[in-house]
């Protein structure tokens, strides 16, 4: 069973028993504003004409849909790239931002109102606003602020006031609230410009209509790069879910599976129950008193309890599945995605990446499939996250720790779990040493020490090991605390026969 694309949503924008409109009173004539001002706009050849120029000669697009070569090669599928992260302010944010733009300015405002979570969909906004002259608030959680500063400082840059969010989570689900309370009290200049799927009627159809030109672009290439015309698979991550929307739209008359990829923090469908929030139903993160429960990603983009009302559809329908990976995933993925074709993505699209390569793995993705990936963002703004998540520690930082620690410090020299790894990580030995050069405390060494013969190679620049999972592994398989003791021993030993 297909939607029909040609037509909007049923009712007030019902996606099955999802979607529709709960706002209070006073926000009612401006969502009934916005859905009669977009349909009139999106049946207006003049606007569509002049969206789809400025996508052109200012955005970028056409993306280009590009063959991961070596990593094809080494799962042995056909990999394909859908390069959002070439667009202009580097995300598909830009798509639908750009959209509501020209809207706005239609309906004669003045001023754009955003929130965001990665900071993406706040500088696209802040980028279409200073591109037509428009004020921009962007409301962004205290915590996002901290793990996407570059992002807060582009925004600022580009004239945006950026306004910290301290309630709740201090994530993207309280910057959504907060700019629905800001929009209710300056609706009269302003217009809310939702970076997803989202909210009430229309938002989660007007913004995958305007970020459908993702699919359908893709599914052009598609046909020109592929025997088979389709590809076997269509994946994308999902937060609220508009790069994934907008790609399933140009392939959801297809036999290809659709799959979103949440993260394991934030799964609302897998984890969700039917609520309302931020005006929408949907299947949302909830306890049995209906409380909404926090999301946690390592993706900012992906902090998000709910998603689009089209989706929670989609999954009921089976016409998309949606999965989980988790953190860790996540940024092994990320770095086999650098590493194999030069691409540093975002951690909200590393997500998609990390199915992939479990779902390989397991036999999901039979070999020779062909998979299409939407790469939604690039990765500048997620590198002060991964230097705290990866032992790229710098000197500066370094002082600190050891000036703030005492016992023991934990040089942590590469990111896995203990029991994977066959030898140890070269960069241990720097880090360790660096460490030691700065303080009296012993230094121990970690992730990675898994049998004697690393910890007896650990000691030669380390004080000590500390050994996690190698030993969890011992308990599952049904070791008990004779033989524990037995395996410390031996690690132990292992340290004083050093030979250095
Ligand atoms: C690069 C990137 N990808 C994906 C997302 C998730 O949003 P959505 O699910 O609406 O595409 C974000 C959100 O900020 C993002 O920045």
């Amino acid at each position: 069973m297909f939607f029909d694309y040609a037509r909007p949503p049923s009712g007030l924008g019902r996606f099955g028993e999802y979607g529709g409109r709960f706002v209070p009173e006073s926000l009612v004539p401006a969502c009934d504003e916005v859905e009669r001002e977009f349909r009139a706009a999106w049946g207006d050849p003049s606007f569509r004409s002049r969206l789809e120029r400025v996508l052109s000669v200012y955005a970028g697009r056409p993306t280009p849909v590009t063959p991961a070569w070596r990593l094809s090669a080494e799962l042995g599928i056909t990999l394909l790239l859908k390069l959002e992260d070439l667009l202009h302010t580097g995300s598909h944010k830009i798509n639908s931002a750009l959209g509501q733009a020209l809207l706005a300015q239609r309906m004669g405002k003045r001023r754009l109102i955003a929130e965001t979570g990665a900071g993406q969909h706040g500088v696209a906004t802040a980028t279409a606003a200073a591109w037509l002259g428009f004020a921009a608030t962007v409301f962004m959680g205290e915590r996002d602020i901290e793990r996407q500063e570059l992002n807060v400082f582009r925004m600022r840059m580009l004239g945006a006031e950026v306004v910290p969010v301290s309630t709740g989570s201090r994530t993207l689900k309280d910057a959504i609230s907060e700019a629905l309370r800001h929009w209710v009290s300056s609706v009269d200049d302003s217009y809310y410009c939702i970076g997803s799927v989202m909210g009430p009627h229309p938002y989660p159809w007007m913004v995958r209509e305007f970020q459908r030109v993702i699919g359908d672009e893709a599914r052009t290439q598609c046909a020109a790069e592929l025997r088979t015309g389709t590809p076997d698979f269509v994946v994308a991550c999902i937060g609220g879910g508009s790069n994934a929307a907008g790609t399933f739209a140009g392939f959801l008359d297809t036999p290809a599976q659709l799959v979103g990829v949440e993260a394991a923090g934030g799964a609302a469908v897998n984890a969700g129950t039917t609520g309302v929030l931020h005006g929408f139903r949907t299947k949302v993160l909830q306890d049995s008193h209906g409380q909404i429960s926090e999301a946690h990603s390592i993706a900012a983009g992906l902090d998000y309890p709910g998603i689009g009302s089209e989706h929670a559809y989609l999954a009921d329908l089976g016409r998309a599945r949606y999965v989980t990976v988790d953190d860790h995933e996540v940024v092994k993925a990320l770095r086999k995605l650098g590493g194999s074709e030069g691409i540093f993505c975002a951690l909200e699209f590393a997500h998609a990446v990390a199915w992939v390569l479990r779902a390989v793995e397991q036999g999901e993705i039979p070999p020779g499939a062909t998979v299409l990936l939407t790469l939604s963002g690039r990765g500048d703004k997620d590198m002060p996250t991964l230097m705290e998540s990866t032992p790229v520690t710098p000197p500066q930082r370094q002082q600190v720790i050891v000036e703030r620690s005492w016992g023991f410090v934990y040089a942590v020299s590469l990111m896995g779990t203990t029991g994977e790894r066959l030898e140890l990580a070269g960069s241990g030995r720097e880090l360790a040493t660096s460490l030691r050069r700065r303080t009296d405390l012993p230094v121990l060494a970690g992730f990675g020490v898994s049998s004697p013969h690393h910890a007896a190679k650990a000691a030669r620049y380390a004080d000590g090991v500390v050994v996690g999972s190698a030993l969890m592994l011992k308990v599952l398989d049904g070791a008990g605390p004779e033989q524990l003791g037995a395996s410390v021993a031996s690690l132990r030993a292992a340290l004083d026969t050093a030979d250095g």
